[in-house]
C-alpha cells in the first residue's frame, strides 16, 4: 500500500464493497479519509471501524446525484481536516433490464448516478483541490469498453466517465489535479453477489472468462486506487486502468 501520509481523501461509495476497502487501506496508509455514501448509518460504521484501528476518519451522507450534496460533502472534508488532497468515486448501481422495456426512469436515474454523479463529485471537490492540486480517480468498469447486453444504461455511463477523465484531466492539469479511472472487471461485491442471486450473471461462466480465473477482490482495485492517487503516479493522468484479470485482453473463443 503506498504511503498516504497526512492526505486528506474523500471516498464516495465508501460503505460499499470497493469503497470501504479502499477506505480501509488509504487510512492503513495514514490518510485522513472522509467516507460519503447514501447510506449514511453505514458510512458513519465503516468509518468507526477506522478510527477503532487507530485511524482517522468520519462518514457523512451524500447522494452523488444531487449536486448540492456533493459540495456539502466535498465541504465536510475540509471543516473536519482542513484540506482535501484526494477523490474515489466508488458510488454505484447496477440493475441489468432489457433495453427494448427499460422504463426511462430508470435509464435517467443509472445516468444521474453513474455519469452526473461523476461530473458533481469532480467539480465539487476540484473547488477544493483548486490552490494545492490533487487527485481524482473515478471507479470505472470493462463495460467502459466491452458491451454487454441488457446493461445500455450502465455501459453507455461508463463509457461516459471514461471520456469525462481524459477531458478533466487535460483542462486541469494546470492546476495539477490528476484524473484517473480504474476499471474492473468483476469484484467479489454484494453489487455482483446481488447481481448472481437476480440470474444476471453466472459465476462460473465469468472465471472462465476471465483469463486469471477468479473474479477480482476489492483489494485489487483498492491497490491500483491508491497507487494512482499517490506520488509514484504523480506523471499518470488521463488514464484508465483496467484491473480485470485480462477480460479486455481476451478475443479468443
Ligand atoms: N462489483 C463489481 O463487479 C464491479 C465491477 C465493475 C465496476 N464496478 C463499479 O464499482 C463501483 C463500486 O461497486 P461495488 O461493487 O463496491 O458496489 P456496492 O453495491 O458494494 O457499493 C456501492 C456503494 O455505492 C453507494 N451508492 C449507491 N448509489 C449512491 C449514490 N447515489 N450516492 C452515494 N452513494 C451511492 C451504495 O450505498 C454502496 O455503499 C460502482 O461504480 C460499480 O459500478 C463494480
Amino acid at each position: 500500500m503506498q504511503d498516504q501520509a497526512g492526505k486528506v481523501i474523500l471516498v464516495f461509495g465508501g460503505a460499499g464493497g470497493i469503497g470501504a476497502e479502499a477506505s480501509a487501506r488509504l487510512a492503513s496508509g495514514g490518510a485522513r479519509v472522509v467516507i460519503a455514501d447514501l447510506h449514511a448509518a453505514q458510512a458513519r460504521a465503516k468509518a468507526v471501524g477506522i478510527v477503532a484501528e487507530g485511524g482517522q476518519a468520519i462518514g457523512v451522507a451524500c447522494d452523488i446525484a444531487n449536486p448540492e450534496l456533493c459540495e456539502c460533502a466535498a465541504q465536510a472534508a475540509v471543516d473536519r481536516f482542513g484540506r482535501l488532497d484526494g477523490v474515489v468515486n466508488c458510488a454505484g448501481i447496477s440493475k441489468p433490464h432489457d433495453s427494448i422495456s427499460l422504463p426511462p426512469a430508470d435509464w435517467a436515474r443509472m445516468v444521474d448516478v453513474q455519469l452526473n454523479g461523476a461530473f458533481y463529485v469532480a467539480q465539487a471537490c476540484a473547488k477544493r483541490m483548486w490552490a494545492a492540486g490533487g487527485a481524482i480517480v473515478f471507479i470505472t468498469s470493462i463495460n467502459a469498453e466491452a458491451a454487454f447486453p441488457r446493461r445500455a444504461a450502465y455501459c453507455s455511463a461508463k463509457a461516459g466517465v471514461a471520456m469525462l477523465t481524459k477531458v478533466l484531466a487535460i483542462e486541469w492539469a494546470e492546476k495539477r489535479i490528476r484524473v484517473n479511472a480504474v476499471g474492473p472487471a468483476y469484484v467479489a461485491t454484494e453489487m455482483t453477489e446481488r447481481n448472481i442471486a437476480a440470474g444476471n450473471i453466472n459465476e462460473a461462466q465469468i472465471k472462465a472468462r476471465i483469463p486469471l480465473g477468479r473474479l477480482a477482490q476489492p483489494g485489487d482495485v483498492a491497490d491500483a486506487v491508491s497507487f494512482l492517487l499517490s506520488e509514484q503516479a504523480s506523471f499518470i493522468t488521463g488514464h484508465s486502468l483496467y484491473v480485470d484479470g485480462g477480460w479486455l485482453a481476451y478475443g479468443y473463443f
